[in-house]
């Protein structure tokens, strides 16, 4: 699994690009590759203090080079500035993960709008921009990995899910469409279907059935990374219950409360 660059030949490191910095799945999906080998990384995000966490974590883990880069991802204009900045710290990217996002207040028809609003800026628009952007750098560079944290609420997005599944749906549709765009470009696209993890995110939820780890989420990833599959569940047999899911008629769907 070495890393390649535009020149074809094998840097001494795989250089990886986290967007959503912080994120504890993203972290474990470093930290795991760099027990495998040589890794840099440059974290993207917003707050300094959770950055600054991520990194020392990272060090810890192995990760030689950690650096981050401070953006808050709805500050659109700045995508471009920001992702300037991480190449000048990593010289270029192998591998992207696109981590950011957020949960928000659950249901399909929120108290707080301009929330709901919010959290589908981020988890589509911010999410998809980067993802959109980082995608031109690899094509333009010949080679790449894009690993896309999308979720299993993308599949069919349920009433107590509803916002936050729509824009992961829409991420995930990107990514795909994407995924099939670059075919032939060198770039890979892996859409990663999480169910419940445990993390920041979900603390103080009840977990679902199948609730997994970052660490499990992390093996996942690994061990997709140079496989054939473009899309993957995270654990894999979430992929056979929403074969299900999507099967169930809407009248027996729309009663699913959780
Ligand atoms: N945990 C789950 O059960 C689960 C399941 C399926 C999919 N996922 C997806 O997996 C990804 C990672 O989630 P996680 O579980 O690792 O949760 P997490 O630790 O909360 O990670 C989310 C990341 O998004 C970042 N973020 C949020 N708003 C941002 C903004 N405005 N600008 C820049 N960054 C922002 C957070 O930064 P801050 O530290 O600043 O908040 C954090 O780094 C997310 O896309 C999530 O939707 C998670």
């Amino acid at each position: 699994m070495a890393p390649t660059h535009a020149g074809g030949s094998a840097p001494a490191r795989r250089r990886v690009l986290v967007l959503g910095g912080s994120s504890e799945i993203a972290g474990a999906i470093v930290a795991a590759l760099a027990r495998r080998e040589p890794v840099a990384a440059s974290l993207v995000g917003r707050d300094p203090g959770r950055l600054a966490s991520a990194r020392a974590t990272l060090a810890g883990a192995g990760v030689e080079d950690v650096q981050d880069v401070e953006l808050d991802a709805r500050d659109i204009a700045r995508h471009e500035q920001a992702l300037d900045q991480a190449v000048a710290q990593l010289g270029g990217f192998d591998l992207a993960i696109v981590a950011l996002g957020v949960l928000g207040e659950p249901g399909a028809l929120p108290a707080d709008l301009d929330g709901a609003v919010e959290s589908m800026q981020l988890n589509y628009v911010a999410a998809g921009s980067l993802l959109l952007r980082v995608a031109q750098r690899m094509r333009a560079a010949g080679a790449g990995t894009i690993v896309v944290l999308s979720s299993v609420a993308a599949e069919r997005p349920r009433r107590a899910n509803a916002v936050y599944g729509s824009a992961k749906a829409g991420l995930d549709a990107l990514a795909r469409g994407l995924g099939d765009e670059l075919q032939d470009s060198g770039v890979k696209v892996l859409v990663v279907r999480p169910g419940f993890v445990h993390t920041r995110m979900t603390s103080g939820m009840a977990p679902a059935p199948l609730a997994t780890t970052p660490l499990a989420v992390a093996e996942e990833v690994l061990g997709a990374l140079d496989g054939r599959a473009q899309t993957i569940w995270a654990p894999s047999p979430l992929r056979w219950v929403m074969l299900v899911m999507r099967a169930l008629p809407r009248a027996v769907f729309r009663r699913m409360r959780r």
